[in-house]
């Protein structure tokens, strides 16, 4: 029946919830890895300090995840990270994890934007990459790029598949979520923000969500962890009548390698 539910025909079906659960479905372990947060301190609007950074990571383990690939903002205006200021925080990150005795292996990728910066990254040097040649990228909130298709081939042509980052988030394909069906059909694959399934992001985004999910079209789950309102969100997420529907749903993280 799940097999059904979760991809082999790909229309639409009604998500099945359970009922709300007040002592919790068990925790997030079946995730085993997330690949998408902004815990390397200081260089995007995720975690501000260190302290910050190991305050969520402490919470990540807590719910149950067992290592992590987080993502960095790389966006030319706000967030002009580099390969050299991600991997010079991560190494931070890991000392200050080190001297504490947390034990969670974790590595750094990246959450590229889209735009003319990042076509011109793509020309210059190797991307970070979540797995093998696995990019993670966002677009506009707002609009959908100009000559996206022609991007993404670009994209693919230079070697990379893409990951889009929470396409739920999207609201300019809300009225069509066909969009989402041609995202896959040109090779790309489609991460759930896991909070969007909350209502943290509004109403329409968790909507949105629960239909993409029950297309079955996503392949990995994130966190997309900023700050402790999302470790909150995290963590009531999972009394949610939705988490029997997330266990049983084949997301790839747990594929993911630290290497
Ligand atoms: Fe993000």
């Amino acid at each position: 029946m799940l097999s059904k539910l979760f991809g082999r025909k790909k229309e639409e079906k009604v998500l099945n919830y359970g009922p709300r659960n007040p002592d919790g479905y068990g925790d997030w372990s079946f995730v085993g890895t997330d690949m998408h947060s902004h815990l390397v301190p200081g260089i995007d609007d995720g975690a501000q300090t260190v302290e910050d950074s190991i305050s969520l990571i402490q919470q990540l383990q807590g719910m149950g995840f067992k290592s992590l690939i987080t993502t960095p903002h790389i966006k030319s205006d706000h967030y002009p990270n580099t390969h050299a200021t991600i991997q010079s925080g991560l190494q931070e990150l890991r000392a200050a994890l080190h001297q504490r005795g947390i034990n969670m292996p974790i590595k750094a990728a990246a959450e590229y934007y889209i735009d003319d910066y990042f076509m011109q990254l793509l020309d210059a040097e190797p991307l970070l990459t979540i797995t093998e040649n696995k990019v993670l990228v966002e677009i506009s909130f707002l609009f959908e790029p100009v000559r996206f298709y022609d991007t993404l081939f670009k994209i693919q042509t230079a070697g990379y598949k893409p990951i889009i980052a929470h396409p739920e988030r999207y609201a300019f394909y809300h009225n069509n979520i066909n969009a989402y069906k041609e995202l896959k059909d040109r090779g790309c694959h489609l991460q759930l923000n896991t909070i969007s399934l909350s209502g943290y992001y509004g109403r329409a985004v968790k909507e949105v969500a629960e239909r993409i999910l029950s297309m079955g079209l996503y392949d990995y789950c994130g966190t997309d962890m900023h700050h402790v309102k999302h470790a909150d969100s995290m963590q009531k997420l999972l009394q949610s009548g939705v988490m029997p529907v997330l266990q049983q749903y084949p997301f790839l993280n747990s594929r993911l390698q630290l290497v």
